[in-house]
Order: C-alpha cells, then structure tokens, then sequence
C-alpha cells in the first residue's frame, strides 16, 4: 500500500516537477550501547545515488564493520548499525542525488549505556578487623545512583558509621567483623529511564587463627619411659591448620612424636633429657598465622652411678668411703650407718666421721677405723623426684680380741667350760696353752676343745689340784695376734647362811634366813634346814632346791607345844657348806581346824581334763585326815558327790567334763578339829576339738578299762594284805591254811621287818587310791608324788607331817608315817640329778 502510494507520489514528481524527496524511517534513533538497529532511507524521485553520511561528515562506505550501508533498491539504502557504542551516536544523513539535483533527510542516533556491573565478584572474602571495601563497579549513561542493601534494608550510612560509601560506590565497612557475614545487595538505578538493576554479593569474614595451650609449661621424668602431651587449641576462620616445631622442624609424626587428628596434641613418646626444651605450636588459615610456645623441663630421677665396698685394717688414719650419683635436679647425697645419718658437713660427736659432698659426689670418711665400723653403709641420692639407695660394704681387718670370764670355778671331777670369746676379721685360729705347752697333749687327757665360730670352749675336768691354774687362750689372724690367761679355780663349799627369825605355828613353821656371804665360786643348789625337839637327839633334814627371789622356807610336821632347834646350810655342786648358828623355838598349841589348802588346777591335754593339785597348809596342829573335794560347773547349782581323798593326795584328777565350761573346784581339809574352809579355784574346759584326736577315745576307752581293771586289782590286792595280815598277827586266814596244809609252817615267829612291809603295801595301795583317779596317770603318780610335785611359786611343797616323824623322834600314827619316808626319800635323790647336771655350770 505504501510503495503504492509511493510509487504515486513519484510518478507525480516525475511528471511535474524533477524534485527528490528523502525520508528516513525510524525519524527516531534511540539505542543502548551493544544494540543493533537499522534505518531505511527512501527517495521519491528518480534518484541515481543515496548516501549515508557518518555524524563527522563522512561518506559511510561499504564493507565497513560496524557500520553498513546496503542499497535495496532504487530508491532505498539501509543503514545498519550493529553492536553500538557511544561512538556512533550523532546525527547521520541520507543523501539522494539525481544529475544535479539533491535532497537529504537526517536522523539523529542516541545511544545510551544501560546500567552494567563492570566489577562486582559475586564472593567477596575479607579479615576480621580489617576495613573491608565491597567492590560493585556499574556504568551506565548517564551514570547510575548505586544503593547498598544488607538484609533486606537499605544500608543507612547515617545511622552506622562504620559504613561508608565510596565515591566509586564502593561500600567499606570499617574493621569488619565476624557478624557482618552475609549477603550484601548492590542497586544501581537510572532515574531518566527509570532502569534499575542489581547484584548480590556474598561477603565472607575469615579470621585470624588465635591459639591457647593448655600448659605453658610442663614437667616430664626422663628414662621412665613416660609419654607427654603438649595441646594447642586453635580458633579461627576458616578452621586452621595446627602444626608443630622445634626449633625451626616442622615434627611429624614418627618414632619419637605423634600427633592426633586435628593437630592440636603433640605427644613425646619415652621422655628423655634431650627432650627437654621449647615445644612451637602454630596456628594457620588464610587469615593469617598465629605461634604458642610450650616448654618441657625433663627431670631426672637420682642414679647412683658409683659406690664401691671397702675393706679397711683397723686404725687406718682413715677411709673415705665415695658414692656419686647423677640426677636433675642434681641430688643431694646422704650416709647412713644403722640408724644414724650423715649428711653432708656433718661430723660426728668425735670428729671421726666426716662428710664431704660435691656436685654429684659425696664421700664419708671415717677416722681412725675401728673394727666397730665395719658393716653396710647406704648412700641415698634424693632430689625433687626420688631417690636412689644402695649399699656398701666396709670390711674392717683387725687383729683378734678376747673376751670371756677369767676366772671360772669347779672342782674336781665337774667339767667346766673355759670360754675364750673371740672377736676378728678375717676369722681367728684359737689355741690353748697350758705351761706354755699347746692343748690338748698327751698328758692331758681331761680335756677338751669345743670350737664354734666365735668361741672356743676348753672343757677342762680336773682330776687333781694340778688341774688348777691359768690356761692360756691365744687367738692368731693375718692382722695379729692375741692371748689372755684364763683361771680355772677349785670352787668352795658355800659358807653358812643364817637363820634370821622363825615364825612357828603347830605343825609348821616359817624361816626367814640370810644368804650365805660365799657361794664358793659356783651356785648355791640347796639349802639344807635340820631340825631336832630340843630334849631329843635326832636330828630331821630335809633339803629345799634354791628358787630365785627365795628368802623363807616353810617347814612342816612339827608337833605342837613342842621346842625345837633348828639350824641350816647351803649346798652347791662341791658341796654342802658349814650349818648356821641354831635357832630355838616353840609352836603353837593345837589350833583347831586345818587351814585352806592352796590350790593350783591344770587342764590336760584333753582339753576336758582337769588335775587340781594342792599344797597342804598348816594343819591346825592335828594331823590332816582326809581332803574333801566337791566342783561343779559354775552356771549349775548343784554340787558333784563330794570326793573324799586320803590325806597323803596332792591332788585330784576329774575328767569327763563338759567342754567350754566353768568350773569351780573346792578343797578342804579335815582333822579332828573339823573341817578347813576351803580352797576354791575356777578354771575353763578347752572348747571342743572339731576332730576328736585319737587320744582322747583311747582315753576314754581305757580309761572305763581301766577303772574296772584298777578296781579288781585293788580288791584283790586288798584281800591278799588282808590275809597276809590276818595270817602274820592272827595266824588265820587262807594263807595260813595253806601254810598249815601244805608246808606244815607254823607262821613267823618275829613279825618286825615283814609286818612293815606288809602295812607299807597296805597303806600305800590305799593312800594311792584317789576315787576319781581314772587315768594311767595311776601308775606316774607314785613318782611324782615323791617329787613333791613343788609348785614353782611355793617353796614347801609340804607332803605330810608325819613323814618327817619317821625319821624324827615322834611315832604317832604309825600306819600314815610310812608312806611318807619314801617320799622324803625322794627329795635328795631328785636333788641329786639337778645337782649333777647343774654343778657344770
Ligand atoms: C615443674 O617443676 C618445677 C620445679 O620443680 C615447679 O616449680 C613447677 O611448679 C612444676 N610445674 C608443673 C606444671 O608441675
Ligand atoms: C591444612 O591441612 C590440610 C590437611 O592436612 C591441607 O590439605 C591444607 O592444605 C592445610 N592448609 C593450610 C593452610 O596449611
Ligand atoms: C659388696 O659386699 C657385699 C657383701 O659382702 C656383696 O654382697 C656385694 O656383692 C659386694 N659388692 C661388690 C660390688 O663387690
Ligand atoms: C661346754 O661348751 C660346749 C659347747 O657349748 C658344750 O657342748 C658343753 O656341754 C659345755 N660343757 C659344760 C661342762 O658346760
Ligand atoms: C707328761 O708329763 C710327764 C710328767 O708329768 C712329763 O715327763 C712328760 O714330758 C709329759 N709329756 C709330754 C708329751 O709333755
Ligand atoms: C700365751 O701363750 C703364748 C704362746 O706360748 C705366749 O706367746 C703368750 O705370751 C701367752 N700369753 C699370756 C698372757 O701369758
């Protein structure tokens, strides 16, 4: 339709008139830098030529390259404008000629520049504290107006002064930090065109490392095989990296150090003093490096590194005995000798023991040695860790030294020990002399050398008072020699001792005496008291074993209302000595009852077996009759059958009792008088055995065995004595028939030393006969008896008063007084074997 009424137009110009008419479409040229845009000049009119003119005027050629100018047809030409810039823009002209005629039309081109973020990273990455400058470069034409966002809200420079904004329009945040992280929004806008755009900027805050140890400094024991750990904590943005130096070296992990996960532990395996030092942990990110120092003390426990033993001679000007020990901190150095210390510049009392000490060095040195000083010595090295001890010995050589009691007493026929103690290092050969001739010899028989390593004992029996003398003991070692004469002396009999006082009761008597001044040179065994009524001439003894701590001796069986004398004498191993100055005295009336007895109660090895023995008490002045012995549990009320025991019993045996109990025991004596209060005694059973021991079921087997056995034999032995008797004094009885019958013997016509016997086996057999005296304890009884059976704290083991009758003048009560000569009997013999084993002494 246009080219229609174009072509019009032109076809009415042609034929008219010869003007051209130029139009250029779009009139308009608006562009933005990098468009494209193209503008159609049309020529009404025969035109031969259409030209574009640049904005400077020139002719726009073809085939140029931003710039392209194309004829259409005859009457158009395009301008193409590709790719704009600021450049091209200005009025361009389009230029029909035809002959010489010419007509024009212009556009003016604007190009503008829209709003373009030249340079706005889109992450952006500054360090804390630092003044960070967020970079958004936009150009535009005409330039934009930039507006910072932060969250969402417009970045107020007003209100937050650490923001400000650039002339670049580039917002710097002074001394950024951690919590200005984020997204930050750069606006540029355009009034005139109304045009906005806009970028987001990813603004990261990193942060320099900062480190903490947990120890600045540390202490570690070198040699123990310990392990230390060093720790560094890092913080920081982004997380750093933590490593490890020693002056300078990075340390890995390897034989000596391992490190953990994240670096922040630093182990040091098997500590040693070259470990010791400064330990570097550091610290890095992209923010920067950061450095902690650690230090390591290694200390290391004492060590004694020397100290060797010694061996000295005795009164060597001195020794100095040495320890050196190593250690950090160097430790200090003590000696000790048993339960005395030496530390250093210490001296003994005497000046003889001095103590030096250096770094690491410590000697003790001991004046004038003495074979006393000889032994082990320790040295203790100390520091702030620990110690170290060891032992040396002091080995001190000294020529032999001899002790012993010089003087030794015997007499002849007793062998004494001449003891020669012998102190030396090394060890002492010991010989003895005796008239310069050397021991034992052929002429002296008697005698004998015992050796033990320390003592050498000549055991010398005299024979004659030849034997009598020094004996030389000369003990030989490397360091010397030494002897020393020893005396081997006829011993004494022991002077006399004196009666100082006595206390007399009816039957018995209490003598107070004085030791004798001599013992004669070996101990006093016995003492002898003798005794007589004063109108008659025998003379009663009877010997009391020397006790310790003994000044009374209590004599028995006397008779009341009655004078005596009494004297007495000590006897040793060579024998009995003078007898004291006599003593008179008068006892007592008869009294009445008997006094308690003293009773003493042991448990036998059973365990539920119980013997109780007594000691007679002054008897009242008539004799004892029987004893009566009544127990009982103690938590029972009833009393056993009271026990009725012949008065020669010392004692009484009960057994079957219960286990684990209480018992309580009464003895009384009775004489005519009447009945003694009693002597009372508690003593506790054994608890039960859990296994019953062999003997006690034997035991008690035998023990109902023997109760009947015991009983037959007593009965028939009772017959016999009855018979015997009967056939003796009567001249009846079965014996006598037999004798009648069979040998036609008419009996004996003296009874004397027969009839005696007869009434001792009688009495005997009777007195024997405890009733609860179950166990073959029967048969032992006799002897002990005998013994007196003394209990250790009583020194009158007082068996009967009528013994001693026997040998003394009084004869009442015949059949009793037996038994009791036997007994008296056994006094010196038993006297007589303590005295053969103790006259060695
Ligand atoms: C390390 O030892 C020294 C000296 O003994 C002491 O003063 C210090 O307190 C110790 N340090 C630690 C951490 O134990
Ligand atoms: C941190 O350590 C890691 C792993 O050990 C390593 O890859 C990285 O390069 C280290 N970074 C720095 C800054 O040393
Ligand atoms: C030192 O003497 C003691 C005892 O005499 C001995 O046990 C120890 O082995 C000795 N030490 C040396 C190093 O000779
Ligand atoms: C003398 O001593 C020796 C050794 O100790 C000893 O065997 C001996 O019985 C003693 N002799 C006398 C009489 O004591
Ligand atoms: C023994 O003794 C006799 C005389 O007492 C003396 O002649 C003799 O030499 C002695 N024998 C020895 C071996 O000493
Ligand atoms: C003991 O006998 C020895 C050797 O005969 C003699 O050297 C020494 O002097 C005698 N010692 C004394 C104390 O008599």
């Amino acid at each position: 339709m246009l080219q229609t009424r174009d072509l019009v137009w032109a076809l009415l110009f042609v034929g008219t008139a010869a003007a051209l008419q130029v139009t250029i479409t779009p009139a308009l040229g608006e562009m933005s830098v990098g468009e494209s845009k193209f503008f159609l000049c049309e020529v009404i009119g025969d035109a031969t030529d259409i030209d574009w003119f640049s904005p400077s005027g020139e002719k726009i050629l073809p085939n140029q390259q931003d710039v392209i100018v194309t004829r259409n047809d005859e009457a158009s030409s395009t301008l193409t404008i590709y790719n704009a810039n600021v450049d091209k823009a200005g009025t361009y002209k389009c230029v029909a000629k035809t002959g010489d005629k010419e007509s024009q039309a212009t556009v003016n081109v604007k190009i503008y520049q829209k709003i373009t973020f030249t340079n706005a990273p889109s992450r952006q990455e500054f360090t804390e504290g630092d003044d960070a400058d967020i970079v958004c470069d936009v150009v535009s034409s005409p330039p934009p107006t930039v507006v910072w966002k932060y969250k969402r809200q417009r970045v107020e420079f007003a209100k937050d002064v650490r923001y400000k904004a650039l002339s670049n329009n580039h917002l710097q945040i002074r001394g950024i930090k951690k919590t200005d992280e984020g997204e930050y929004t750069c606006e540029g806008r355009i009034m005139s065109r109304g045009e906005i755009d806009f970028t987001v900027i990813k603004v990261t805050v990193n942060v320099r490392p900062s480190l903490r140890a947990r120890q600045t400094e540390l202490n570690a024991t070198a040699d123990v095989g310990q392990s230390v750990t060093l720790a560094c904590d890092a913080d920081g943005f982004p997380e750093p990296n933590v490593t490890w130096a020693r002056n300078n070296v990075v340390l890995e992990t390897d034989d000596k150090y391992s490190l953990n996960e994240d670096g922040s532990e630093l182990i040091i395996k098997d500590v040693k003093k070259v470990d010791e030092g400064d330990y570097t942990c550091i610290a890095k990110n992209k923010a920067g490096e950061t450095e902690k120092e650690i230090g390591l003390n290694v200390f290391v426990q004492p060590k004694i590194t020397f100290l060797e033993n010694l061996t000295a001679s005795e009164l060597e000007e001195q020794i100095t005995l040495t320890c050196e020990a190593t250690g950090d901190p160097t430790p200090s150095i003590v000696w000790s000798y048993g339960r005395r210390q030496f530390s250093e510049g210490e001296q003994s009392l005497d000046g003889n023991v001095v103590v030096r000490s250096d770094a690491r060095v410590s000697s003790l040195t001991l004046k004038y040695v003495q074979f006393t000083d000889a032994g082990q010595y320790l040295c203790t090295a100390r520091n702030s860790i620990g110690l170290d001890t060891q032992a040396m010995y002091l080995e001190v050589r000294y020529a032999p030294k001899i002790q012993g009691a010089v003087a030794v007493y015997t007499w002849e026929g007793n062998p004494a020990n001449i003891s020669c103690e012998v102190l030396a290092h090394p060890g002492a050969s010991v010989v003895w002399f005796r008239d310069g001739q050397q021991l034992p010899s052929a002429n002296a028989s008697n005698v004998k050398i015992l050796s033990t390593p320390a003592v050498s004992y000549l055991e010398v029996t005299p024979e004659s008072q030849a034997d009598f003398g020094s004996y030389n003991c000369t003990a030989t070692n490397m360091i010397g020699m030494e002897s020393k004469e020893f005396l081997l002396i006829q011993a004494d009999v022991p002077s006399a001792p004196a009666i100082e006082r006595v206390e007399p009761y009816s039957s018995t008597a209490v003598v107070g005496f004085e030791e004798p001044d001599a013992s004669g040179g070996v101990p006093i065994l016995k003492y002898k008291v003798q005794w007589r009524v004063s109108q008659e001439e025998q003379w009663t003894a009877r010997e009391f074993e020397v006790e310790e701590g003994m000044q009374v001796i209590f004599v028995s069986g006397l008779r009341p209302e009655t004078s005596y004398v009494m004297k007495m004498s000590a006897i040793n191993g060579k024998g009995e000595g003078d007898s004291s100055a006599p003593e008179f005295f008068k006892t007592e009336p008869i009294q009445g009852e008997p006094n308690p007895p003293k009773l003493e109660a042991k448990l036998q090895s059973n365990g539920n077996v119980l013997k109780v023995n007594w000691i007679k008490q002054d008897d009242g002045g008539s004799p004892i009759k029987h004893y009566l012995v009544r127990y009982k549990a103690k938590h029972t009320s009833d009393w056993k059958q009271e026990l009725r025991l012949p008065s020669g019993s010392e004692h009484v045996v009960l057994s079957g009792l219960d286990w684990d109990t209480e018992y309580e025991v009464l003895v009384q004596a009775e004489n005519q008088q009447g009945k003694s209060t009693p002597g009372s005694i508690s003593i506790k059973t054994s608890p039960e055995p859990t296994t019953i021991p062999d003997a006690v079921t034997n035991g008690s087997g035998l023990g109902t065995g023997a109760i009947v056995g015991i009983l037959i034999v007593v009965f028939v032995l009772l017959l016999v004595a009855v018979d015997v008797t009967c056939y003796f004094l009567n001249k009846c009885g079965l014996l006598m028939c037999i004798a009648v019958n069979l040998c036609g013997k008419s009996g004996p016509g003296a009874k004397g030393k027969d009839i005696e016997e007869g009434k001792a086996a009688f009495t005997k057999d009777e007195s024997k006969e405890p009733i609860v005296e179950v166990r073959t304890e029967e048969e032992r009884t006799p002897n002990h008896e005998g013994g007196g059976q003394t209990e250790p704290n009583e020194t009158t083991p007082l068996t009967e008063p009528e013994k001693n009758a026997v040998d003394g003048t009084s004869k009442p009560e015949e059949a009793e007084a037996k038994k009791p000569a036997a007994e008296v009997k056994t006094v010196p013999n038993e006297a007589a074997q303590t005295n053969g084993s103790e006259s060695k002494a």
